[in-house]
């Protein structure tokens, strides 16, 4: 991954404490997903009124499009404590029961990544959502007996990229399922110019733009880009991010015209080689040096999106597009 520019794993270290002060401290410095914003905005106000806790919520959506910000900006707005996990974090029913029973009512409890939370811990999950309690079996053989925990009211944020693999039983328990979108251009436009401000560098309005429609819909991608033309604006340029410091630093990230990373072009030039045959998961990955879940999470629905491949059940075929952006020379190399 890390030769990309686009989805590095975690970016640079300095970047981290950059992302935070990036991220959106209240719904007023999120921008769009404007139909979601408001609806979250009744339901805690329903919650609040009523002194109760929120419901459960479930928001699926591609890496970078703001469920964990958006999970931040509901415990804040309900002024409750957010305690943070993720699927993997918890291989046992003992790693859950041990936070489950640390929540105070109303808190937050956040599970990045659900879709990996192991099935013995997820059927511990179903009764502590539904009921607020616990079965633990104490003992094995015949001296095995099950005690019942109480919890306290709390409140699960589940987030997930990939939405198909919550089974039915753990999905019915949410009492709101959503989706994030990607960002249109002119969202992205105002998360960046946001961004800058907050960055201290100048932008000029035409450099935003040209940034927003190359950052994959993505407001993380987005605000990378920001971060690395601030580099060349200030070795280089004078401080200010122009057009031309914008044009000529996406360039050298190695992004073009149209967007894509060179990740998302090896991936074209694989499928344009096999001329029209079906290309499986795994020969992508294994042509581009990538996981084949990276593959079908982070790049492969952008460019179905953007129409440049078509997904089928025999494997992935490029569409016309592709061949249009991809030229001759690219698709040479492996085969
Ligand atoms: N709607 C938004 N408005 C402004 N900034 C945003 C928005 N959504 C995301 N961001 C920015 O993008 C960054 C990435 O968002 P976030 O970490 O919430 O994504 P995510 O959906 O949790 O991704 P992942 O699936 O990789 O965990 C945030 O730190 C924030 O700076
Ligand atoms: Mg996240």
């Amino acid at each position: 991954m890390d030769t990309d520019p686009v989805f590095a794993a975690d970016g640079l270290p300095e970047d981290r404490g950059l992302d935070l002060a990036l991220r959106p401290q209240s719904f007023l410095d999120f921008v769009g997903q404007s139909r979601l914003i408001d609806n979250l905005k009744v339901y805690i106000q329903a919650a609040r009124e009523r002194g109760e806790p929120l419901d459960h919520l479930l928001f699926s959506g591609l890496p970078g499009l703001g469920k964990t910000t958006l999970s931040y900006l509901i415990a804040r707005e309900m002024g409750t404590e957010i305690h943070t996990t993720s699927g993997p974090a918890l291989a046992r029913p003992k790693d859950l029961a041990g936070i489950l029973t640390n929540l105070n009512t109303g808190d937050i409890l956040f599970i990045d990544e659900i879709h990996r939370l192991p099935i013995v811990v997820e059927e511990y999950l179903y009764s502590a959502m539904e009921d607020f309690s616990l079965d633990i079996v104490l003992d094995q053989g015949p001296a095995a007996r099950s005690i019942r925990i109480d919890l306290r009211r709390f409140t699960l944020i589940g987030a997930t990229t990939r939405e198909g693999q919550i089974s039915g039983p753990l999905r019915a328990r949410f009492g709101v399922n959503e989706k994030l979108e990607l960002y249109p251009p002119a969202d992205l436009t105002r998360i960046i110019l946001q961004s800058a401000v907050r960055l201290a560098v100048p932008i000029a309005e035409e450099a935003s733009d040209l940034v927003a429609r190359q950052a994959r819909g993505t407001p993380r991608v987005a605000n990378r880009f920001l971060k690395r033309l601030r580099d060349f604006a200030q070795v280089e340029a004078d401080n200010r991010i122009t057009m031309s410091v914008a044009e000529n630093g996406l360039e050298r990230l190695g992004i073009d015209a149209h967007g894509l990373s060179p990740v998302d072009r090896k991936i074209l030039a694989t499928l344009l080689r096999a001329g029209g045959i079906p290309v499986g998961l795994k020969t992508i990955a294994v042509s581009v040096g990538e996981e084949q879940q990276t593959i079908e999470d982070v790049y492969e629905p952008y460019l179905i999106q953007r129409g440049f491949i078509l997904k089928t059940p025999r494997g992935r075929t490029p569409t016309p597009l592709a061949e249009e952006v991809i030229p001759d020379g690219e698709t040479g190399g492996l085969f």
